[in-house]
């Protein structure tokens, strides 16, 4: 399953290599990388949203379901950062690497450097400096982010998420995504969750890890991301100005998705299955 209209390309590609008995970790990671890589998708990797000094600044992280991840954050000029946070994961003794360290890991390992601002990103940076007001748009700048959970013929989970984090963010502002508990989190005796939407919000509930919590103390993924949900709006003065939506899975292929308000889809993808849904929410 994954996040948004988008989350049925990241979910054909990851389903055909489920299929064939490839590990959910490949799934998940060339799932989302296709996402990455299309320059029309303007929340994800390559064309994406820059922050208000014009760059585009990418977070993602992989986990699987026995406690293996990595991740980069803030990394900038390299397209699928996704394949950058399996190779932390696989390669080095460390779970996250930012920045320059990131970009410089990286380059050494054989990514190529690209310019991620696109044209369309370009021209719709300088409207925005016309007012520089930052507001994010619910729904569409407070965030798109893509998350896949999977699992494979051996019945292993693992999960993806990537970003490029919230339009017109101060310059060096991480968001959930690459973090391992709030933007994704994978145990492999319980299941999977991860979230999309204002990043801030995520961090502060430990948003993935307590779904996974909650589904761990009985309740189904639907009801952890409801009650994850509700936890998020009791914190709100202005709810109406949040969007914050969670996906989770168990170990069982029982899904469940939730949203702060109307607006978030995801897409859920089996032998029998292909759907796009728009979650349940809260705010009516
Ligand atoms: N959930 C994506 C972000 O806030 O960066």
């Amino acid at each position: 399953m994954s996040t948004w209209d988008h989350g049925m390309t990241a979910n054909t590609v990851g389903f055909e290599l489920l299929k064939k008995g490839s590990p959910a970790l490949d799934a998940v990671e060339k799932g989302v990388m296709e996402v990455e890589s299309d320059p029309n998708v303007r929340t994800v990797g390559i064309g994406g949203y820059p922050d208000r000094e014009g760059k585009v600044t990418l977070d993602a992280c992989i986990m699987d379901g026995d406690g293996a991840c990595g991740a980069v954050a803030f990394l900038q000029g390299i397209k699928n950062p996704i394949s950058v946070a399996r190779k932390v994961m696989q390669d080095t003794p460390h779970i996250m690497l930012v920045g320059n360290g990131a970009k410089q890991f990286a380059l050494q390992n054989g990514f190529k450097e690209e310019e991620l601002l696109t044209d369309a990103s370009k021209n719709d940076y300088k409207e925005w400096l016309k007012t520089s007001n930052y507001k994010p748009l619910i729904n569409i700048e407070n965030h798109d982010t893509i998350s896949t959970l999977a699992i494979d013929e051996k019945g292993k989970m693992a999960g993806a998420c990537t970003t490029s984090g919230a339009a017109w963010k101060m310059h060096g502002r991480v968001g959930d995504s690459p973090i391992i508990g709030a933007g994704l989190f994978i145990d492999g005796e319980v299941g999977g969750a991860c979230a999309t939407g204002l990043g801030e919000e995520v961090i502060r509930t430990a948003g993935s890890a307590m779904v996974v919590e909650m589904m761990r103390n009985g309740k189904t993924p639907q009801e952890a991301c409801k009650a994850i949900v509700q936890r998020i709006i009791d914190r709100q003065k202005n709810p109406h100005d949040v969007q914050v939506g969670f996906m989770a899975m168990d170990m069982n292929g029982q899904t469940g998705a939730y949203s702060v308000q109307k607006g978030f889809t995801y897409a859920v993808k089996n032998d029998t299955i292909e759907e796009l849904t728009e979650a349940r929410y809260q705010i009516k």
